[in-house]
């Protein structure tokens, strides 16, 4: 309750006191209510400068008409209704923003699927495609197919981040594969994955010319990320000791091959067991080619995509 409204009770209640003096409804009398015209007087912060009923003028016995203690307990009723219909109020406040609050945290993850879904859509119609050989899998064991897996999940939701997004594919996805089944698997929700997925071949899909497999054994380095290109990355783990499978694969049938600049930008770092290694995963590829797309700066992707534990650092990196 606020100080001004507990004034104006106050004044009242005095008011009425006054007048029952007046009245001579407290009136010498009888003793027996000395106390009760005390602690009355001290409910009201009223210094009578008596601090016991025995203080009291000679003579001057006081009862307290029944109508002060009547008046005295309605405004203290009065008082505790102010106070809890506040509580309420500020509490029905309360739970009226967390509801709005609510509400609108709902209607911006709306929107901001509706972006993701519009962005993705878009680099379907314009490009750059990503796809992910999936046909050499035979060459892994089960737990490297299950990592692979978990790879494709970290790749799809960089990619769902990304405000320049590519248009993923899956090639060589056959339904019964290890692969296939561990997808499924282990990430919640792929079947809603906004991406293709095909048993076909990249090969049969798109136009050679068109296609630039990524491979670390490539002698070409990657300039620029060029939309009109298909993107393809080998579906492979790096325990595999498949060294150059996918360099190897790529010259069978003539594909344009490039490598990530990581030499280029980066120098080797030195650490103990003396590791560098330009091997990365294919979450880290793809965050290193999306961060590119956007930025347009290789330190920048290649800061992004190439974990510490690979052994390289940007020259002007902190250590
Ligand atoms: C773990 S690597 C597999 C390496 C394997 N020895 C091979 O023959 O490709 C997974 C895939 O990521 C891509 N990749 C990895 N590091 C790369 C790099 N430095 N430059 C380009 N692509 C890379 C390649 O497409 C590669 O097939």
């Amino acid at each position: 309750m606020k100080h001004a409204e507990l004034e104006t009770e106050h004044s009242d209640f005095m008011a009425a006191l006054d007048q029952d003096w007046e009245c001579g409804a407290i009136c010498p009398g009888n003793g027996g209510h000395e106390e009760d015209v005390c602690e009355s007087l001290s409910f009201l912060q009223i210094d009578t400068g008596w601090d016991s009923p025995k203080d009291l003028p000679v003579g001057c016995e006081m009862w307290v008409s029944r109508n002060v203690l009547r008046k005295q307990r309605h405004w203290e009723r009065t008082v505790t209704a102010k106070k809890n219909k506040r509580k309420q109020e500020r509490e029905r406040r309360k739970a009226k923003h967390g509801e709005d609050k609510g509400s609108s945290e709902q209607h911006s993850k709306r929107v901001l699927k509706a972006i993701t879904r519009e962005r993705l859509l878009e680099a379907k119609e314009c490009g750059p495609w990503l796809c992910i050989d999936l046909s050499m899998t035979g060459h892994m064991t089960r737990k490297e197919v299950s990592r692979l897996a978990a790879q494709i999940r970290r790749l799809y939701g960089s990619n769902k981040k990304a405000e320049k997004p590519f248009w993923i594919c899956l090639t060589g996805f056959v339904p019964g594969s290890l692969v296939y089944d561990e997808c499924f698997r282990m990430n919640d929700g792929f079947s809603n994955y906004l991406m293709d997925t095909t048993q076909e071949s990249y090969l049969d899909l798109f136009p050679l010319e068109t296609i630039v497999f990524l491979t670390p054994d490539s002698e070409n380095v990657l300039e620029d990320v060029d939309s009109s290109k298909v993107y393809i990355l080998g579906g492979l783990v790096d325990e595999s000791i498949q060294k150059k499978l996918t360099l190897r694969k790529a010259q069978e049938h003539s594909l344009q091959t490039a490598r990530l600049p990581i030499r280029e930008y980066m120098v080797k770092n030195v650490n103990e067991k003396n590791y560098h290694s330009e091997i990365l995963a294919i979450n880290q590829v793809f965050d290193a080619l999306s961060t590119y797309y956007e930025t347009k700066s290789w330190p920048e992707a290649l800061k992004a995509g190439v974990s510490l534990g690979k052994g390289y650092i940007l020259p002007d990196a902190d250590k």
